[in-house]
């Protein structure tokens, strides 16, 4: 039988009204909206795709958005400071730095993603928020990966006591999905570039997640009937062709659920940045 197909949409479109209607509620408490703010450095056309995608969204949902463009030579000094202003901006309760950077600041990384307030780092992706996240306590958590358990919740398919597989380890992806799944109680392997029978330990899944961005990595015979198999990658083969990790033609003959690419994971995540934003505001007018 042919597996239940996951579509993004139907999911981001659940979150999304979630994150609206809070976001309403905390207009209406505090007389200000929740605001997000997307620093991107330079030119890059899929990095200019998705911050408009971000901004588009804040505007549906009554989130408060502001997009700053910095020029491609931007320096790290200028970008810090960039941050330090934005930390200290009331009417900003999320910030982010899209990714990736131009390579005259990319060693800097770290540095820059530490400088954001970890009360606003809607990304998760400061050591204050992973730290949070591996011990237990509220945390803002990557939203790729915050996304996929949610709609696993969403979908009611079970994570207690199943064996859920890793592929990836990343720590964007691979890593906060560790953690995420381990919080629902299921059996967690993580699986990367050196595991050996990789194959043998994939087919004992009940949860698959491909997190390894090579096109059409994962097979059929990988794959235990059944199982829900959730594609994080996007693998751009042909100008006007993405695939995911998974072989989705194959593979969904043989899976219990799957995500397509597109259409699939992709749009939870934006959906999930918005729930994020949201969720930073509450945490910062409790404190
Ligand atoms: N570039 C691609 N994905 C991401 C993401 O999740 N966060 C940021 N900041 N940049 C990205």
């Amino acid at each position: 039988m042919a597996a239940r197909i996951l579509e993004g949409r139907v999911f981001a479109q659940k979150f999304k009204e979630d994150a609206g209607t809070k976001a309403a509620e905390l207009k209406e408490k505090y007389g200000i909206a929740p605001g997000l703010a997307v620093i991107i450095v330079g030119e890059n056309p899929a990095s200019q795709v998705y911050v408009r995608n971000k901004h588009k969204s804040c505007e549906e949902l009554g989130i408060y958005s502001e997009v700053i463009s910095m020029p491609e030579d931007t320096t790290k000094e200028a970008l810090l400071e960039k941050i330090d202003a934005l930390n200290g901006d009331s009417k900003i309760h999320g910030i982010l730095v899209q990714l990736p950077l131009p390579k005259q600041i990319a060693a800097d990384e770290p540095e820059i993603l530490n400088r954001i307030d970890p009360a606003k780092d809607v990304d998760g992706f400061h050591p204050v928020n992973v730290g949070r996240l591996v011990t237990g306590e509220d945390a803002l958590v990557p939203c790729t990966p915050a996304g996929c358990i949610r709609m696993l919740e969403l979908a009611d398919i079970p994570m207690d006591g199943k064996h859920a597989v890793v592929i990836g380890r990343s720590n964007i992806v691979g890593k906060p999905m560790f953690h995420l799944l381990l919080s629902k109680n299921a059996t967690v392997t993580v699986c990367h570039s050196h595991t050996a029978n990789l194959a043998e330990i994939t087919r004992e899944a009940d949860i698959l997640v491909a997190a390894i961005g090579k096109p059409n990595f994962v097979t059929a015979d990988m794959v235990k009937p059944g199982a829900a198999v959730i594609d994080v990658g996007i693998n751009r083969i042909a100008p006007k062709k993405l695939v995911g990790d998974v072989d989705f033609e194959q593979v969904k003959e043989v899976a219990g659920a799957i995500t397509p690419v597109p259409g699939g994971v992709g749009l939870l995540t934006v959906a999930m940045l918005m729930q994020n934003v949201v969720k930073a505001m509450e945490m910062q007018m409790k404190r």
